[in-house]
């Protein structure tokens, strides 16, 4: 029989890549819970009118990318493109704002879009995302995308900030940074809008099919249209604020420069989602290709009511888990290796290299071996696809003088012998930092 394969656009996460994975979505709940989130699970498939109601149905999501099939019962299904409409769904229809608890959620899941399937871009992929409900502050704005850019750094994603959370230490090299804009309230969208109507339509035989047939619906899509959007958003007016919104811009920027966030403003900045209103941001890492956008986010302050439910201020991002680990390996391609490769290379030391293995293990570091009882060149090539930096080799006349041997892996003919005793203090010396940190 012919193999079956996966579909188009979707793939098996194997290891180690899936350590890495379950490796930050711990990280992630760990810090969220924190910052007072908790987590929210939401169905993966929903009526496919809640996305069309709150993301939009001129957005490319919903026009060109959703999942969407009619069940047994005749009704439109979708599988979720996003989070954010089913967090505001469940808040609405399991009464949250009554709860007299905080309503910040984070939740981790597969998403679904029907893109053109390239690096970094799924069409099953993973969103780690935060929501705080019923905070109209900028401080609730500044929060946000702190913790965004904390949990970022805990991963070994900087350059964001001036703070070294890092646990990874790589250093700026990693070259994120975080642009952000403002999309007015209501008020000052309705002015923006016909603003931009009158430069597209003064442009629109440059436009393409798809933005000219939305243009007088939506033409805020025309900026973040893959195809139009690098032609026209350069040129295309910027949005000029009301005083309210302009003052709680300027706050969330004073707030965010306390937490030492650096940020861009880039008025150029809409999104590909209509529920947005004030303040927008995005986080992009110059290690990745095209694909650079790792999260996004914003206020949407007027989606819980326009969904039915009682006027809620809102304020949220979604990270694509998928993006962060392709930078994560960009940066730091050892980021899913063992630290250390465990090697015994006789019969007779076998058993103090399970107990040394053991024992690091214990202590927190990365460490793993091959079959003890193949032979010691055997061993030693798993050592070096492993990836390790090093590797602890024992053999009879170490376990008789009580010593081992440390190799350098990645520095040829480094080597050296250490007493048995001081194998761990040695170790925590030459893997430090990473060792030493929680
Ligand atoms: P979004 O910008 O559409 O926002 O998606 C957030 C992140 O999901 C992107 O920055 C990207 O890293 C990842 N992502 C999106 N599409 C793909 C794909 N096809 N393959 C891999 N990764 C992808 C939202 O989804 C909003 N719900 C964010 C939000 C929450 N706004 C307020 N609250």
């Amino acid at each position: 029989m012919r193999p079956i394969h996966s579909l188009r656009g979707f793939r098996d996460i194997l290891p180690p890549e899936s350590g890495l994975f379950s490796k930050i979505e711990t990280t992630a709940r760990e810090m969220f819970a924190s910052y007072g989130y908790r987590e929210i699970r939401i169905p993966t498939l929903e009526l496919k009118e809640l996305f069309v109601k709150s993301t939009g149905d001129t957005t490319d999501i919903v026009e060109k990318e959703m999942y969407a099939f009619e069940d047994q019962g005749k009704r439109m299904i979708a599988a979720r493109p996003e989070g954010t409409p089913g967090v505001v769904r469940a808040y609405i229809e399991n009464n949250l704002s009554q709860s007299g608890k905080n309503s910040k959620f984070y939740y981790i899941g597969s998403m679904f879009r029907a893109e053109r399937p390239q690096a970094g871009r799924y069409r099953e992929f993973t969103q780690i995302g935060v929501e705080n409900l019923g905070n109209p502050s900028p401080f609730a704005d500044a929060e946000t995308i702190t913790v965004l850019v904390r949990f970022l750094e805990k991963t070994g994603i900087s350059g964001c900030s001036g703070s070294s959370h890092s646990s990874l230490h790589l250093g700026p090299q990693c070259g994120c940074s975080v642009e952000i804009n403002s999309m007015g309230c209501a008020k000052c969208r309705s002015i923006y809008r016909e603003n931009l109507l009158s430069y597209l339509k003064a442009n629109s035989g440059d436009l393409c099919d798809s933005c000219k047939s939305r243009i007088d619906r939506n033409p805020l899509r025309a900026l973040d249209c893959k195809t139009d959007g690098p032609v026209f958003a350069e040129k295309a007016p910027g949005i000029s604020m009301c005083a309210e919104c302009e003052e709680h811009f300027k706050k969330t920027g004073e707030l965010l420069k306390i937490s030492g966030i650096f940020f861009k403003l880039n008025p150029h900045l809409v999104r590909g989602i209509d529920y947005y209103t004030r303040t927008v941001f995005e986080v992009k890492s110059s290690a990745l290709g095209s694909q650079d956008a790792i999260a996004g986010g914003g206020r949407y302050d007027d989606l819980v009511k326009s969904m039915g439910g009682p006027a809620t201020p809102a304020v949220g991002w979604a990270m694509g888990l998928d993006r962060l680990v392709l930078a994560i390996k960009e940066v730091n391609p050892a980021a899913d290796s063992p630290e250390v490769f465990v090697a015994a290379a006789d019969k007779n030391s076998r058993i103090e290299a399970f107990r040394i293995l053991t024992e690091l293990r214990d202590y927190d570091i990365k460490a793993d071996s091959s079959d003890f009882d193949a032979s010691l060149k055997s061993q030693m090539r798993s050592a070096d696809k492993s990836d390790a930096r090093l590797a602890i080799i024992i053999g009879e006349e170490e376990v008789r003088s009580s010593t081992c041997i440390i190799k350098f892996l990645k520095e040829k003919l480094s080597q050296k012998t250490v007493v048995r005793n001081n194998l761990l203090s040695e170790l925590k010396l030459i893997l430090k930092p990473a060792v030493t940190d929680p």
